[in-house]
């Protein structure tokens, strides 16, 4: 049998062990689902020790590391494959048609938290190395895993691992699935990720919740002064208003700026997809430039007062919010914090106590399309896909890629199986199926092509 053969003929199979890992709820930003998410990482090693791959589950302080390789090539390129078996947090549950952790086939898809994002995407590389060792007994390639648990809370202890494991995660270039095509029918390959600053700001008012006929007017609301000072943070143009924000922002080329027009995008159907009227964001550029090239503010959560129903006349004493600033590359992280610190400081009112709290962080990427492993990349994808990719940026973040870069020194190539509409982080998640083995495919003959560098 081919290998072609063997993935037609495992299909079902491969179907049925996605669902097993899909059963797993591995939310790593919930402490209580911590068994879940080592029982993923033990999953995923048996996917490894059943191939007879050296296989270790790396525990860290936080969430394990599981670590794999094929049979030594000698002479032959190393590959790193790298992604995440942990998953957002399924919230609102009742907005699923079928439960989060209970994988259902629907219209070609499988819905299920983690689906796309990152177990279905991720497994393609697994089932990929199990179909060249069943036909040809070894890879063309060495192929070294590392699938950790902790991308979707920041990858905190994933940096210092790799740092102090450099020649054992040694390569020629990285893998990463964990991204989208860019439409059905049209893969792609990204070479562009942002970077992300994320914050908590609490604001603190006076001691207690108040009266607010009694005391409105005379005490600085918390929530008021919550909406005025977010509000401040960009401008009618849609300008992040923080000093020096702009500064490191790498410009988007007119060669870059010319590809991106070229694709076959509109604001139109775009519109429609998400259902809304309009779309906005900072003049002068395009959406695709906007979400994919540009830097960004956004508000990702927002409390304070009577959330209850009907009405209630009360000041709150307390406001907060979670928010967000996606970056692009060459813009850090430490300044952009530093700069809104000075904000915040410089618009809070007597009377408001206030306290920012740092999480994640990551640098915005963009690798190289001039390698010999984008070639192969690009034939394998057409190999698998059924035409040739688009080459792409993205507005997600994947803090590690640029982690690759600075310490192992390579670059990383972004092969998407996604889509955008596959509701990732949100209700009804989904992947393809279809794309599902078009991926795995795909990653076959990436090892084959790889094998001819
Ligand atoms: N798979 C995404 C990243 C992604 C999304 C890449 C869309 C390309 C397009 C990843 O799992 C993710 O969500 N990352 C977080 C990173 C954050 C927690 C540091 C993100 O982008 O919000
Ligand atoms: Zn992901």
């Amino acid at each position: 049998m081919t290998i072609d053969q063997i993935l037609e003929a495992n299909a079902d199979k491969y179907e049925e062990e996605l669902c097993e890992l899909l059963r797993i709820p591995s939310v790593s930003a919930d402490s209580t689902h911590a068994p879940d998410v080592r029982k993923a990482a033990k999953w995923v090693a048996d996917q490894f020790t059943r191939l007879d791959f050296p296989t270790e589950i790396v525990e860290t302080a936080g969430h394990p590391i599981v670590l794999a390789s094929s049979p030594p090539v000698e002479g032959a390129p190393t590959v790193l494959v790298y992604g995440h078996y942990d998953v957002q947090p399924p919230d609102p549950l009742e907005e699923w048609i079928s439960p989060p952790f209970e994988p259902t086939r629907r219209n070609g898809n499988i819905y299920a938290r983690g689906a796309t994002d990152d177990k279905g995407q991720m497994l393609t590389h697994i089932k990929s190395a199990e179909a060249w060792m069943a036909v040809e007994g070894k890879l063309p390639v060495n192929v070294k895993y590392i699938i950790e648990g902790e991308e979707e809370v920041g990858s905190a202890h994933l940096e210092q691992f790799i740092a102090d494991n450099k020649q054992r995660l040694a390569c020629d270039c990285v893998v990463v699935s964990d991204s989208s095509q860019f439409a059905a029918g049209q893969p792609a390959i990204t070479y562009g990720l942002k970077g992300i600053a994320y914050f908590e700001l609490r604001l603190h008012g006076p001691k207690q919740d108040l009266h607010s006929g009694t005391f409105g007017g005379a005490v600085t609301n918390p929530a008021n002064t919550l909406c005025k000072m977010l509000a401040a943070l960009s401008d009618e143009d849609g300008r992040v208003q923080l000093e020096g924000f702009y500064d490191d922002v790498t410009p988007l080329s007119e060669n870059e700026r010319a590809q991106f027009a070229e694709l076959p995008f509109s604001d139109e159907t775009f519109m429609t997809q998400l259902g809304i009227d309009g779309v906005t964001g900072e003049s002068g550029y395009s959406t695709l430039e906007r979400r994919w090239a540009r830097p960004t503010y956004d508000i990702n959560g927002l409390w304070s007062g009577y959330q209850g129903e009907g009405a209630k006349t009360v000041l709150p004493a307390r406001a907060g919010a979670k928010l967000s600033f996606r970056l692009v590359p060459n813009q850090e992280p430490a300044k952009i914090a530093a700069a809104l610190r000075a904000k915040i400081e410089e618009l809070c009112p007597p009377g408001i106590n206030w306290e920012l709290k740092e999480f994640h962080s990551a640098h915005g990427v963009v690798v190289s399309l001039d390698s010999p492993y984008m070639k192969a990349a690009a034939l394998a994808i057409e190999a698998g896909f059924g035409r040739a990719p688009v080459f792409i940026r993205e507005g997600g973040s994947i803090p590690v890629v640029n982690t690759f870069k600075e310490i192992l020194g390579v670059d990383t190539l972004l092969l998407g199986w996604g889509l955008d509409d596959d509701n990732t982080h949100s209700p009804n998640e989904k992947f393809s199926l279809a794309d599902f083995h078009r991926g795995i495919k795909a990653s076959a003959h990436l090892w084959q092509e790889l094998a001819k560098i």
